[in-house]
């Protein structure tokens, strides 16, 4: 397709001996923000009006996948893929200026992928390809404590989903200083990214951690507070004994006061 369109192309200039057109697009992927709008950029040079040309915008990686025609000075949307339906736009004062570009508004994550720009006049085509990324902010991370070392460290992980990309992910100290943390764990569902943070804290002055995600338009962050002292493997033990003796209500209620005494989630 890109040699065919290539060889069409020198042979119109040849023939017609007139300026070679090619149409042009971004050279590195857009990166969209789910909700926002977009523009798609795609221009003819040398500056040109494409008030007359065919002008479709199409998905690369789906089939029956129009995104926008324009042809016969007109836009012909009705083979459209539905879910772009009310959502894109050429503008005809900037198609006389050679500029193609598609507007895509309320942007989702569905849109992401490839797209080609064809402009098609009666004697000379061209096309260029355009990548959107679209960035999708996961949940608000939730904080769990998952154990205690024998050290008195607190293991704690932080939790967050259907992000889009990957996003990285700290935790910090009150200072906002970096922690070296043990784990990461990434999966990707329907949903987009999910990713787990794994870090074990110690009592040690900083007592308040956070943990944040972050993509390049987005941020969040939740943070612990860890006061007082929770003594966890004293905690154990009595756990272990009362267990034997009363079960559920006692282990209720020690779960209980320790939480209240010793760690409060923001
Ligand atoms: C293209 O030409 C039109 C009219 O001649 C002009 O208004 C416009 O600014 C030009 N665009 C560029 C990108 O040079
Ligand atoms: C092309 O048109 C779009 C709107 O359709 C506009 O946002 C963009 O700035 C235009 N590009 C140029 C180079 O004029």
């Amino acid at each position: 397709m890109k040699v065919m369109t290539f060889i069409k192309n020198v042979l119109v200039c040849l023939f017609h001996n007139t300026e070679c057109l090619k149409v042009v697009g971004p050279a590195a992927p857009l990166l969209a923000v789910a909700g926002e709008d977009l523009v798609l950029p795609c221009s003819i040079q040398p500056n040109t009006s494409a008030l007359d040309m065919r002008v479709e915008w199409f998905r690369v990686d789906v089939t029956d996948s129009l995104v926008h025609l324009y042809k016969d000075q007109e836009d012909k949307n009705e083979g459209q893929i539905l879910s772009y339906r009310g959502r894109t736009a050429l503008s005809k004062e900037e198609l006389q200026k050679g500029n193609a570009s598609l507007k895509l508004s309320a942007v989702r994550a569905s849109d992401e992928g490839a797209y080609k720009c064809l402009v098609e006049a009666k004697s000379w085509y061209d096309d260029i390809t355009v990548n959107v990324i679209v960035e999708v902010l996961g949940t608000h991370p939730v904080i769990t404590i998952e154990g205690y070392d024998n050290l008195g460290g607190i293991n704690l992980v932080c939790e967050s989903r259907g992000w889009n990309p990957k996003p990285e992910v700290w935790w910090l100290d009150r200072e906002g200083v970096t922690l070296t943390a043990e784990d990461t764990e990434t999966h990707r569902d329907t949903e987009g990214f999910q990713v787990k943070h794994s870090i074990t804290v110690y009592d040690s002055g900083s007592n308040r951690f956070y943990c944040r995600l972050q993509q390049k338009h987005h941020m969040t962050e939740r943070d612990i507070i860890i006061s007082g002292k929770c003594e966890f493997q004293h905690f154990f033990t009595v756990l272990v004994i009362i267990d034997f003796i009363f079960a559920v209500v006692f282990t209720v209620t020690i779960t209980c006061v320790c939480q209240k005494k010793g760690i409060i989630f923001n």
